[in-house]
């Protein structure tokens, strides 16, 4: 029977670093592990010991400085790969070492020209060696969602025999639904009971090429998988990763359909995101869901009176949740009355009806012209009798 806590695996230091203008130093490398602690993660994966003398320093370095976060590194089903692994994790309080090896044939054939019985005993071969080394061992059957699905189960089932404890099938080139997803996760969990049995972890990994791969993760979960794996902003191959923020949000703002729980420290969502956007060489984009410029503003004039009237109107979790300071009632060509007299009360100006009216129209006419409206706008068309009675401002030009 899975429990009911998720396990949030990151792997913003290795996936997420194998996209185009995300790499990292140790010291940067250092710098996000220490916030994706104070985000309460409970799996790092701090690189890929063998891809290169940096990877293997970083992760060395993270296991002597992070404490809370079990550490893992990735390696291939070799054993070179596996051995540098475990040198990386040395001197780790806890490890992981996550072993991976495709089970769909396209990769078998072209890729690894492999047969399928020689990925059977290539996987029993390294699980085995990765749990002499470490207790931790995670496999991952590279392509699972494009694998034939009797070869998927009969690879899971080599793994779980060796020894591996937790099972991640990932959705490697972001091809699956959520249903199909979810039903896979179903599926090897009743044909296995050796994975409950042995209380084995099963992980979802999904990648976003076609926008799916938090929907794809819930799902999973839904289906039984406690531990998801996912990156910071989704950064990742391609597309990018799931989403960690997106995910823990949503098992929170809708526990009624998830009913799990977790480590996470929503209030670190966006200060983690920042980190690394400070970090790598793009911040997220402004309407990702969030942690974006516009997760929380409001421009629209219908929206911005029900935001005053009553936050809940046009939000279902407040900024503060995710650590975020405050909503944003953005003006523009969609503002109402109500927001520009609201801004222009922080900003220490009190309008009459006629005065707000009048004010009113000519920012209609400019917002029809600019596309951003700072607070130095707004009281540029202010009349100087309106703007010489300025009372304490309880907000300053922004
Ligand atoms: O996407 C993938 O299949 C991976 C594996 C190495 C887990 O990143
Ligand atoms: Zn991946």
């Amino acid at each position: 029977m899975a429990s009911d806590r998720i396990v949030f695996f990151d792997t913003t230091l290795r996936d997420g670093e194998q996209s185009p203008g995300c790499s990292m130093t140790t010291q940067e490398k250092l710098t996000m592990a220490h916030a994706l602690e104070d985000l309460g993660v409970d799996i790092i994966e701090a690189g890929f010991a063998m891809a290169s003398e940096g990877d293997f320093a970083a992760i060395a370095t993270i296991t002597q400085a992070i404490r809370k976060p079990r550490i893992a590194s990735l390696a291939r089903a070799k054993t070179e790969d596996i051995v540098m692994a475990s040198r990386a994790l040395q001197f780790a309080d806890r490890a992981r070492i996550h072993v991976f090896l495709a089970s769909s044939d396209l990769h078998l054939e072209y890729k690894l020209k492999m047969s399928r019985a020689e990925a059977l005993d290539q996987t029993a071969e390294c699980v085995r060696l990765a749990r002499s080394l470490v207790d931790d061992v995670e496999f991952s059957p590279e392509d699972a969602t494009r694998s034939e699905r009797d070869f998927l189960v009969k690879m899971v089932q080599v793994a779980v025999e060796a020894g591996a404890t937790t099972i991640n099938m990932p959705d490697t080139v972001g091809y699956s639904t959520p249903e199909e997803y979810g039903r896979m996760f179903a599926e090897v969990r009743e044909r296995i009971p050796a994975i409950d049995k042995q209380g084995v972890i099963l992980s979802a990994h999904c990648h976003d090429d076609l926008g799916l791969a938090v929907a794809n993760s819930l799902a999973a979960i839904h289906n039984g998988a406690r531990q998801v794996e996912c990156t910071i902003n989704g950064i990742g191959e391609r597309a990018g990763n799931a989403a960690l923020e997106e995910i823990a949000a949503a098992l929170y703002v809708r526990g009624d359909r998830f009913g799990v729980t977790s480590g996470i420290n929503l209030s670190q969502l966006y200060p983690c995101s920042q980190v690394l956007g400070q970090i790598i060489t793009f911040r997220p984009s402004p309407n990702k869901a969030i942690v974006g410029d516009n997760a929380f503003a409001h421009e629209s004039g219908i929206h911005q009176h029900g935001m005053l009237a009553n936050p809940l109107c046009y939000e279902i979790m407040t900024p503060a949740l995710v650590g975020v300071a405050k909503t944003h009632l953005v003006l523009g060509k969609h503002s109402g009355r109500a927001a520009l007299r609201h801004r222009l009360e922080q900003l220490g100006f009190t309008l009459s009806r006629d005065e707000l009216q009048h004010t009113y129209y000519r920012f209609v006419a400019l917002a029809d012209r600019k596309k951003n409206i700072y607070d130095y706008d707004l009281v540029g068309l202010l009349p100087d009798q309106i703007r010489e009675r300025r009372q304490e401002p309880i907000s300053e030009l922004a």
